[in-house]
C-alpha cells in the first residue's frame, strides 16, 4: 500500500488576473506533489477558486457581469494558466459548486446546534456609502479612509464564533505539534501576537452584501468568506457528503502551502474550526514568502506587476518555474528582477545545464556513433561518492519544502560534471587513443545527466523529458527516483544518444530582454 500525501493552494481570489506572486504558491505546490509521486506516495494535489465575498460582488458588477458569469470566466481563466503552467492538480475546487456550498451550510447549522457559533451584535464604526466597519485606528482624521465621509457607531445582528473557548486548546497543540506552523518566524508571530494574548470571538456573518453561502435558517445573513473559503480543503474530498471515501483515506492534509499573508486564517481559525469539528488538524502549514519589485509591493497602479503569461510565452514555462522556486529561499521574501531573470537563464541554464548536455552529446557522438558502452571496469569513485551525497543531500532539502537549496545542491552535480569533463580532457584520451578510459568517461557524463534530468523533473518536466531524450533514454524505468542511487554498466549499455543535439535553452540577450520585459510590466492590459 502507497502511503498517501495530501497538499494544497490556497484557493485563490478571482479579483482579477494571476500575477507571478499567486504562480508562485502553486508551482511550489505542484513541484512538491510531482516529487512525492516520484517517491511513490499517493498524492493527492487540489487547488481552487474562492469564489464569493462582497469584493467579487464588486468587481463583477465594475465588469457588468453577474457575479456567477465573472467567476466562471475567471475559473476558465486560471484553469488555462495551470495548464501553461504545468501545473497537475488532482482536483480543482469552485466555492459556487454544490459539492462546496451545502456542506458549508451543514457545518454551519452543526456549529450553532454545538453552541460554537452563537447570535450576538456586532458594533463598529461605519460607512453606510462604501457599506463597511472599520475600526477607531483604521480612520483617517476620524472619517472613512476610503472616501473620507462621516462613519457612524452601528450596531447590528451577526453571528460569532467562540474562538475563546478553543485559545487553550490551540496553545497546547503548538507547544506539542512544534512543527506544525513553518516556518519558525510565522510560528513565533502567530503565538506572540495572536494566541497568547488571548483569541477575540469571530464575526463569522454579514449582512451588507449578497453575494455567499447563505445561514439556512436565518437567510438574511450571508457566511464570511473565510469559514467558507477554508472548509474547501475538507468538501473537495467529500467530508459530509454521501461518498467520503476521498475524505476517509486523505485527511488529515499533508501540508496546507500558502502565503505569508494568511497565516492567520489557517494556523488559528482553521485549525479551531477543525477542533470543533472533531476532526484532526493538518499535519504541517507551510508560509512562503512574497515576491517583490525593486519598488516595493506589486501594484497595478505603480505599474510594476508581473504576469506569468509573459514570461511563459516568451521563455518557457521551465524557465519561469525555474526561476521563481530558484531566487526565493521559500519562507523568505525575494526580488523578481528582470536582470536577474535573464542573468538565471543566460548562466544557470544555458551555460552550466544546457552547455552539459550539449557537450556530452556531441562528444558521445564524435566519439562513438553515439552509443555507450562502457563495461563497469573502471571506476571514478570520488565523482560518485560526490554525486550521491548529493542526492540525498537534494531529497533532504525537498523533505524540507526548500526548493531553492534544493535547486542549488542539484546544481554543485551540474558543476561537478562540468568539471570532470575539463579534469579528464576526453578530446587528449581521444588523440592518444585511450578507447576504453575515453568511453568511461561518456558514461560518467550521461549517466550523471540522466540522474540531472531525474532530479530536475519535478521542477522543470520538459526539460528533463527533453534531456532523456537527448541522451537516449526512452525506458521509463530508467526515468524513476529509485535508480538515482547506483552507479551501474547495465543501466545505460548500448544507450544511443541522439545524433544532432539541440539546445534545450538559447541564449538571451540581456539589454533586449530586460527591456522587453520592463516594457510588459508597465503594458497596462
Ligand atoms: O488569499 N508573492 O487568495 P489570493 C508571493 N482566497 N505570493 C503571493 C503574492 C506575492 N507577491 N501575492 C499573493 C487568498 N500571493 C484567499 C485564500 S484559502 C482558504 C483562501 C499568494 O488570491 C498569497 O499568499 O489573494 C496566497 O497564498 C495566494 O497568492 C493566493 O492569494
Ligand atoms: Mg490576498
Amino acid at each position: 500500500m502507497k502511503q498517501k500525501f495530501y497538499i494544497t493552494t490556497p484557493i485563490y481570489y478571482p479579483s482579477g488576473r494571476f500575477h507571478i506572486g499567486t504562480a508562485y504558491t502553486t508551482i511550489a505546490t505542484d513541484t512538491m506533489a510531482r516529487y512525492k509521486k516520484m517517491r511513490d506516495f499517493d498524492v493527492r494535489f487540489l487547488t481552487g477558486i474562492d469564489e464569493h465575498g462582497q469584493k467579487i460582488e464588486t468587481v463583477a458588477q465594475q465588469n457588468n457581469q453577474t457575479p456567477q458569469e465573472y467567476v466562471d470566466k475567471v475559473a476558465k481563466y486560471a484553469k488555462e494558466l495551470w495548464k501553461k503552467l504545468n501545473i497537475e492538480y488532482d482536483d480543482f475546487i469552485r466555492t459556487t459548486e454544490e459539492r462546496h456550498e451545502k456542506i458549508v451550510e451543514k457545518i454551519f447549522d452543526k456549529f450553532m446546534e454545538t453552541g460554537d457559533i452563537y447570535k450576538g451584535e456586532y458594533t463598529g464604526l461605519y460607512c453606510m456609502p462604501c457599506e463597511s466597519y472599520f475600526t477607531e485606528t483604521q480612520l483617517v482624521d476620524g472619517k472613512c479612509p476610503d472616501c473620507g465621509r462621516e462613519v457612524k457607531q452601528m450596531k447590528e445582528e451577526a453571528y460569532f464564533f467562540n474562538m475563546k473557548k478553543y485559545t487553550d486548546r490551540l496553545l497546547k497543540f503548538y507547544e506539542e505539534n512544534p512543527n506544525f506552523l513553518e516556518p519558525e518566524s510565522r510560528k513565533n508571530e502567530m503565538l506572540n501576537n495572536f494566541i497568547k494574548p488571548g483569541l477575540e470571538d469571530l464575526c463569522v456573518t454579514r449582512t451588507s452584501f449578497d453575494w455567499g453561502i447563505r445561514v439556512k435558517k436565518d437567510p438574511k445573513h450571508v457566511i464570511y468568506v473565510w469559514l467558507d473559503a477554508l472548509t474547501n480543503y475538507i468538501t473537495a474530498l467529500g467530508y459530509m457528503s454521501d461518498d467520503d471515501t476521498l475524505f476517509k483515506k486523505y485527511w488529515p492534509a499533508d501540508v496546507h502551502i500558502i502565503g505569508k499573508d494568511i497565516v492567520r486564517f489557517h494556523a488559528i481559525y482553521w485549525p479551531i474550526f477543525l477542533m470543533a469539528l472533531d476532526l484532526p488538524l493538518p499535519k504541517k502549514i507551510y508560509a512562503h514568502g512574497f515576491i517583490m519589485m525593486k519598488d516595493g509591493k506589486m501594484s497595478k497602479s505603480k505599474g510594476n506587476v508581473i504576469y506569468p503569461e509573459t514570461l511563459i510565452d516568451r521563455y518557457g514555462v521551465d524557465a519561469t518555474r525555474y526561476f521563481l522556486l530558484r531566487e526565493l529561499p521559500f519562507g523568505q521574501d525575494g526580488i523578481f528582477s528582470p536582470e536577474s531573470f535573464v542573468e538565471r537563464f543566460n548562466f544557470d541554464l544555458c551555460n552550466d545545464l544546457g552547455n552539459l548536455l550539449n557537450r556530452t552529446v556531441s562528444m558521445v557522438n564524435k566519439y562513438f556513433n553515439g552509443i555507450i558502452d562502457y563495461n563497469n571496469k573502471n571506476k571514478f569513485d570520488d565523482l560518485e561518492k560526490y554525486v550521491l551525497s548529493q542526492i540525498s543531500i537534494v531529497e533532504n532539502e525537498l523533505e524540507n519544502l526548500q526548493f531553492s537549496n534544493a535547486l542549488a545542491e542539484i546544481w554543485k552535480i551540474i558543476s561537478r560534471t562540468n568539471k570532470f569533463i575539463d579534469e579528464t580532457s576526453p578530446w587528449i584520451l581521444s588523440k592518444e587513443n585511450k578507447v576504453e578510459e575515453l568511453q568511461t568517461v561518456m558514461y560518467y557524463l550521461v549517466e550523471n545527466l540522466r540522474k540531472i534530468a531525474i532530479l530536475l523533473k519535478p521542477f522543470m518536466p520538459d526539460t528533463s523529458e527533453n534531456i532523456f531524450k537527448q541522451i537516449g533514454i526512452v525506458k521509463e524505468d530508467l526515468k524513476k527516483w529509485d535508480t538515482l542511487y547506483e552507479y551501474s554498466a547495465d543501466v545505460l549499455n548500448n544507450t544511443k544518444v541522439i545524433e544532432k543535439g539541440e539546445p534545450i535553452f538559447m541564449r538571451l540577450n540581456m539589454e533586449e530582454e530586460v527591456n522587453y520585459i520592463k516594457e510588459a510590466m508597465k503594458a497596462k492590459k
